[in-house]
């Protein structure tokens, strides 16, 4: 895997402060950390960025005061291209890796003839159509994932024909990636979730931007799929279409500041019509939480691209789909190739990457049965 100190990192955002101004601003890195990177941060400034305001809350109107100029979304991605273009230059780097880490957008409706195909989008962006979002134009060509929904059909089309790699929606940071290990284990367990309930306040920028109608639209929907694949796979405690009650609600309280608290509570039904209730309160530093993800994302990421492979029965080596269901891991929706299975249960997940590791040395699949250990001598 590529060292993360080889790494070189560069960016775009709507607002003009340098990454030192941003760091106190966020007010997430210890006080005495902040101090002794101030000047080596103030030396990094985020490029000027797409802004469309209609897809992010309008309360980020008053920190965008870094955005490239006019309404040509062709010229837009055009400036975007040659971006990545310089800075892989300057750098010179071996590949560049694009994770959108900007605010949730709204979701961006899916309009047949203008983002349904690969060619449609294109041209959408080409006649500025207001239904392509910023991120949409940042994931038009490049390698690129992240935590948004502007996974429109033609842009995973888009990227099968180009030969680029996306992965999902969201970083699984806090309160999805329990969710996603508790309800595979009380779904496995016999023990059937009747009601999810997740409450969640924060008080920091991303706080802000949710606390707008459609952009808590849009996580709420990166939330809420997670328990799906695992209902619907246990056809003995879940008849076909039925599911648990599953209700998420995102608040804003800046006081809280970046220490976002989530309040879970599972009601199950067990034995003989009997109820099981758990009830979560997890206080997590959001962002200290999220970064580390960011990176496993770009490291794996690069890896996977130097991959090729064959099962049995197969003639030639290939590389991995474009569509890389194995970053699942990282994302609160995950994304698979079409027609292939959605896993969100983590410890699948994480199965997954380690066994494909393990393959990449020749070694066997982890099956954890330990017979070696088990046998009477
Ligand atoms: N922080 C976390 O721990 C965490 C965890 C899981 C998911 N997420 C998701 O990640 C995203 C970012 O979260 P955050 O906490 O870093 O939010 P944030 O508001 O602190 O940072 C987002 C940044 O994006 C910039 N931005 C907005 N539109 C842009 C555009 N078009 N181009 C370039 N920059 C733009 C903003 O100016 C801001 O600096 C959100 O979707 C959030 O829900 C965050």
């Amino acid at each position: 895997m590529a060292h993360p100190n080889n790494l070189v990192l560069g960016g775009w955002d709507i607002s003009s402060h340098n990454l030192a101004q941003s760091m106190s601003r966020a007010q997430v890195l210890d006080y005495d950390l902040q101090r002794q990177i101030y000047d080596e941060m103030s030396a990094l400034k985020p490029l000027p960025s797409i802004y469309y305001p209609d897809f992010i809350a309008a309360n980020q109107s008053d920190r965008a005061n870094n955005v490239l100029p006019g309404t040509d979304k062709w010229a837009h991605l055009e400036k975007i291209r040659a971006d990545i273009r310089d800075f892989k230059l300057v750098n010179s780097l071996d590949k560049v890796i694009v994770i959108w880490t900007a605010n949730t957008e709204r979701f961006a409706d899916i309009i047949p003839g203008v983002n349904d195909t690969a060619d449609n989008l294109i041209s959408a962006v080409k006649n500025s159509h207001s239904e392509v979002s910023p991120s949409t134009i940042f994931r038009s060509g490049l390698h690129s994932r992240g935590p948004q929904n502007s996974f429109v059909p033609g842009c995973v089309e888009f990227a099968e024909k180009h030969r680029v790699y996306i992965g999902g929606d969201d970083f699984k940071s806090g309160q999805t990636k329990i969710k996603s290990v508790l309800v595979d284990f009380l779904v496995n367990a016999g023990i059937k979730p009747l009601s999810i309930t997740s409450y969640n306040h924060l008080g920091n920028n991303d706080g802000k931007n949710l606390s707008a109608p459609q952009q808590f639209r849009s996580k709420e929907i990166s939330k809420s799929n997670v328990v799906d694949d695992m209902v619907a796979a246990n056809n003995i405690l879940y008849k076909k279409g039925e599911h648990p009650d599953h209700v998420v609600v995102i608040k804003y309280v800046p006081a809280v500041g970046d220490s976002k608290r989530a309040l879970d509570e599972y009601v199950s039904e067990i034995f003989m019509g009997g109820r099981n209730t758990i009830s979560l309160y997890n206080t997590c530093e959001d962002s200290l939480l999220a970064s580390p993800l960011i990176l496993d994302l770009v490291l794996i990421t690069e890896l996977m691209t130097r991959i090729e492979y064959k099962t049995e029965g197969v003639d030639s080596f290939a590389p991995f789909h474009s569509v890389l269901s194995i970053l699942s891991y990282m994302l609160k929706a995950p994304m698979v190739p079409p027609g292939t299975p959605v896993v969100n249960a983590l410890s699948k997940q994480r199965s997954a990457i380690e066994n494909i590791f393990r393959a990449c040395l020749g070694l066997d699949p982890q099956n954890d049965m330990l017979l070696e250990a088990k046998a009477f001598h």
